[in-house]
């Protein structure tokens, strides 16, 4: 299994490019299905999960082709099959957004339910409740493994639909099958997050008629059929804001490149508050961490305009640095603290109870073995080890590869010391 061995580094310098996000190019990948004409997509990352959804794409009678470096086109005249298989699900949750486009377009979908992940059961009753509202009969087989949502003759019908929580996933799924149906849907208490707005604006490309992408109610007004369309990925923020607090940690300066600064309101006021001088521009951010002390502040995720909950593990990591004592609560995901026992091998002094962790800060980090419990762990324990004394290594890194682009190139530009062993 491979690793990376992350020594001691100084003040990171010098300049960064972001990658199309993550979280936006699953979903538009998924909302290819839609259409049986051509979509492009460019600005797409060079990520594991990228190539999965590939793979589920394929299975589904999609003819992939890659265009140029981050280029894709998708073409799917016709769906061969609206199962999904149980390895492609367990491998990614994301997997489950081609549910909403397979019901839309073909009237029924079925997928091995997903089980728990390391950070939470992550259920998908929201779906579900979605869909059901939109017409489909739901049927989970009897050994609770797979799920079936089925449109009734008419097909999907528009009407409205509440969230009990603004999940982000289950937002884009009703959203993308009721692009097709019958009538205007709305959904309320929706997710704002920019993935949001990135997805409505490229359906709309496809001659979707969606309004209030990025407010808490969202309107889609059913069309017979979408074409082909062309779209530029956002920038990944969660990418930003890790490089962002590589910069603060390592007290160094770093200009990051290929931002929407609008999306990083939240990590950018919190690094503020520590004493991190960030000045941003249109499209770039000047993280300043070499420019006097820097102290502990008090952080809260919650769903989007909140701080989000993929950024709090590398932000602990930066909390451990700080003068001072500061308080983390986790309100998105009910078992995102792995991190906290990896960090306390290196030295950190954090306490949990429940969701809240109390971290005390200044103290000094030792590299050692850790594991990258998940993919923003991983990054935690990166940025960890750029300050630790000695050396630090880790394992599981495939995690970090799912969703982070060129991830030691970047790093080891800007003059981190870290590379990759296979062991
Ligand atoms: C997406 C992101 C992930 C991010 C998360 C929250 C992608 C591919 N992943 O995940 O990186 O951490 O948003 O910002 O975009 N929930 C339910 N029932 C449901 C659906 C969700 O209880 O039917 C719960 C989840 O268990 C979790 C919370 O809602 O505790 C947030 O989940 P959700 O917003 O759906 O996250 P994802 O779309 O899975």
């Amino acid at each position: 299994m491979a690793k990376y061995i992350v020594e001691q580094s100084g003040p990171l310098r010098g300049e960064v490019s972001i990658s199309g996000a993550k979280n936006a190019v699953l979903p538009l990948m998924a909302a290819t299905l839609l259409s049986d004409e051509e979509c492009i997509i460019d600005a797409v990352p060079h990520l594991a999960d990228v190539n999965l959804m590939k793979e589920i794409l394929a299975s589904l009678g999609s003819e992939i082709e890659e265009n140029g470096e981050n280029t894709i086109s998708v073409r799917t005249e016709d769906i061969l099959s609206t199962e999904l298989q149980k390895d492609l699900v367990s491998r990614m949750r994301a997997s489950i957004l081609v549910m909403g486009p397979l019901l839309a377009r073909k009237g029924r979908v079925r997928i091995p339910l997903p089980g728990g992940c390391a950070i939470g059961a992550r259920p998908i009753e929201l779906h579900l409740k979605g869909f059901e509202i939109l017409g489909a009969i739901i049927t989970k087989s009897e050994d609770n493994d797979y799920v079936e949502a089925v449109a009734g003759g008419q097909g999907l019908i528009g009407d409205q639909i509440y969230l009990d929580f603004p999940s982000v996933g289950a937002t884009e799924n009703i959203m993308m099958a009721a692009v097709l149906a019958e009538g205007t849907t709305y959904i309320e208490n929706a997710a704002e997050e920019p993935e949001i707005v990135d997805l409505a604006n490229f359906l709309n490309k496809m001659g979707a008629k969606i309004r209030g992408a990025g407010t808490d109610t969202i309107r889609i007004e059913g069309v017979p059929r979408l074409h082909g369309a062309k779209h530029t990925v956002i920038p990944d923020r969660i990418e930003a804001g890790t490089f962002m607090l590589a910069a603060a940690i390592t007290r160094g300066a770093v200009n990051i490149r290929n931002v929407e600064p609008d999306h990083l309101k939240p990590i950018i006021a919190k690094m503020r508050e520590c004493g991190v001088r960030i000045e941003a521009g249109d499209e770039d951010i000047m993280v300043r961490g070499d420019l006097g002390p820097q102290i502990a502040t008090d952080i809260k995720t919650l769903p989007y305009p909140g701080f989000p909950t993929d950024i709090q593990s590398p932000f602990m990591a930066y909390l451990t640095t700080v003068n001072g004592t500061s308080t983390v609560i986790e309100t998105v995901f009910e078992n995102r603290f792995m991190h906290v026992s990896q960090l306390g091998k290196m030295g950190a002094q954090i306490e949990t109870a429940g969701n809240r962790a109390v971290i005390r800060g200044g103290t000094h980090l030792r590299g050692c073995n850790v594991i990258a419990t998940d993919l923003r762990a991983g990054a935690a324990m990166v940025l960890a080890g750029l300050v630790a004394e000695g050396r630090t290594e880790i394992a599981d890194i495939y995690h970090i590869e799912r969703g982070y682009e060129r991830f030691i190139e970047k790093f080891s530009g800007l003059g981190a010391r870290i590379t990759k062993i296979d062991d």
